[in-house]
């Protein structure tokens, strides 16, 4: 087991508090590092939201909460109990003054402490809750404030919420949370890459023939149609995870692990990316929406059905990514997600170039290009495919095999979420799992040209049912080049989300 570095003494001031992802992710995460004791136990947690309801009220919220978030064993003695009594709630507006008083007068009780003022909101609060916490005399020099995404729906938006934010807290303070970035497997890239002598050599369009990157999820929009309906896949899913994805898998290694050593390399992968025209976005992109279907044996309702109205939002997007580098010119990059697919997994492949030539005969087996599958959720681990002889008499017979690690046999320990990583690092101060202004803007840079497409074509989104990998359009991109998607998933069963 890993040792646990307490963080310095701090106070959380979490704003959204009665949200969605204050309760199913923010409380679980506070709870779970105030455990360990990572969190100091004299350090604060302050919910704030525009709700008028009692501490109390709110405090068996966050209580019911835990229990449901969490597993069982976690919850069961007094600690979850204790953890909420800790709580404090102030019921406040975030873009008029009230209510602020009581939260500065809390807050002034200790001014030297570091304070994490967490926006888990809508962004257009933002800008208004960072104007209220200068007027209020807040924003000590040990402040940060920590963002949730999507920061924005396209580059003007964004670049409104950096600026109004950026009025007020300089970039070192201001945390853009992308929480994939927080996923152990996703820093285990980093690992994987520059840890690690023989990848790195491969790792360039010379041997790799191309790259998949696959999340899929099996719940559908979950009670967040509203919000959803206004963003779609590209905009929640492949703007921010699938891009930082494929920034950490083609970036050149930094100069060093310094938070902004990793960005410039983020950087300028994203500023590398061939731009999709508006008008080709149809050769190179496909976008769906779920129809009814059944995963995991359940039958579901298509998205408009939930949504209660006809839609052209997609839940569902599939593209072919260029890099213009020396490294990668040539190479594709696949990206694809979306909701309600069979079952929930994130994966990365690598696809190298197949053997230049055949020494063996046709009848010995197809030769099947070797792939790098890293598995980052579930069932964390990597696999290497290779071909290898057949054992027994008969000649040399061929037949693929893997070189197969499971993180959890190899390391048995529980992965912990991303929230908790990511909260603790805001409070220490470290920004290098945060994405910078440029990073963001780059990322919305990239991806407008797309939707400006989408919104000016006649063609809807092309419908799947629930429980498909996607239109088959999208299985169209990659076979008319030639390749295939990667598609053993084991373990189906066990990959299905807790809400499909
Ligand atoms: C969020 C998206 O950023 O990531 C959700 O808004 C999505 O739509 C979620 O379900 C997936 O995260 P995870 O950690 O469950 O893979």
């Amino acid at each position: 087991m890993a040792q646990i570095i307490p963080v310095a003494t701090f106070d959380g001031v979490v704003f959204g508090a009665t949200g969605d992802l204050t309760l199913r992710k923010l409380m679980p995460a506070l709870y779970r590092r105030w455990r360990d004791a990572q969190m100091p136990h004299d350090s604060r947690v302050i919910a704030a939201a525009r709700t008028a309801i009692a501490p109390e009220a709110y405090r068996a919220k966050v209580f019911e909460a835990l229990r449901a978030h969490l597993p069982a064993e976690e919850t069961a003695g007094d600690d979850a109990r204790l953890f909420c009594e800790r709580l404090s709630y102030f019921a406040l507006d975030g873009t008029s003054g009230e209510g602020w008083e009581a939260l500065a007068r809390l807050l002034a009780e200790a001014p030297e402490r570091v304070r994490v003022f967490y926006l888990a909101t809508a962004p257009d609060l933002y800008g208004p809750i960072c104007r209220n916490l200068h007027a209020f005399g807040l924003v000590s020099p040990q402040a940060r404030v920590v963002l949730e995404k999507p920061i924005g729906h396209d580059l003007a938006s964004a670049r409104a919420i950096n600026d109004e934010v950026g009025k007020i807290f300089a970039e070192r303070q201001t945390f853009r949370i992308d929480h994939f970035l927080g996923k152990e497997t996703v820093q285990n890239l980093m690992a994987l890459r520059f840890a690690n002598a023989i990848f790195e050599r491969l790792w360039t369009a010379d041997v790799v023939d191309h790259v998949q990157i696959t999340v899929a999820e099996s719940v559908g929009v979950e009670g967040r149609a509203g919000y959803y309906d206004r963003a779609g896949a590209l905009r929640d899913m492949l703007q921010n995870h699938l891009l930082q994805l494929l920034c950490l898998l083609a970036m050149e290694p930094p100069v060093s692990l310094d938070a902004d050593a990793v960005r410039d390399e983020k950087l300028k992968i994203l500023r590398a990316l061939r731009p999709i025209a508006p008008h080709e976005t149809s050769q190179l992109t496909v976008r769906g929406q779920y129809t009814q279907g059944a995963i995991g044996g359940r039958a579901v309702p298509g998205y408009a059905t939930e949504l209660g109205h006809p839609s052209r939002t997609e839940t569902f997007v599939a593209l072919k990514a260029e890099i213009r580098s020396w490294r990668w010119a040539g190479v594709p990059f696949y990206l694809r997600t979306g909701k309600r697919l069979p079952r929930k997994v994130s994966e990365v492949v690598v696809q190298f170039r197949s053997v230049p030539f055949s020494l063996f005969p046709r009848e010995a087996a197809e030769l099947q290009p070797n792939k790098l599958i890293v598995r980052l959720q579930p069932d964390e681990g990597m696999h290497l495919a290779l071909m290898t002889k057949d054992p027994g008499p008969g000649g040399l017979r061929l037949r693929p095999a893997r070189l197969d690690i499971s993180f959890e046999q190899a390391f048995g320990t529980r992965y912990p979420d991303a929230y908790e990583r990511l909260l603790m690092d805001s409070v220490r101060g470290n920004t290098t799992l945060f994405m910078r202004r440029d990073e963001v803007e780059a990322a919305w840079a990239w991806v407008e040209p797309i939707l400006r497409g989408w919104t000016e074509s006649s063609e809807a989104p092309r419908p799947y049912s629930s429980g498909s990998w996607g239109p088959t359009a999208a299985i169209a991109l990659v076979e008319r080049e030639g390749r295939t998607w990667h598609e053993e998933w084991e373990d189906a069963a066990s990959s299905l989300e807790p809400g499909s």
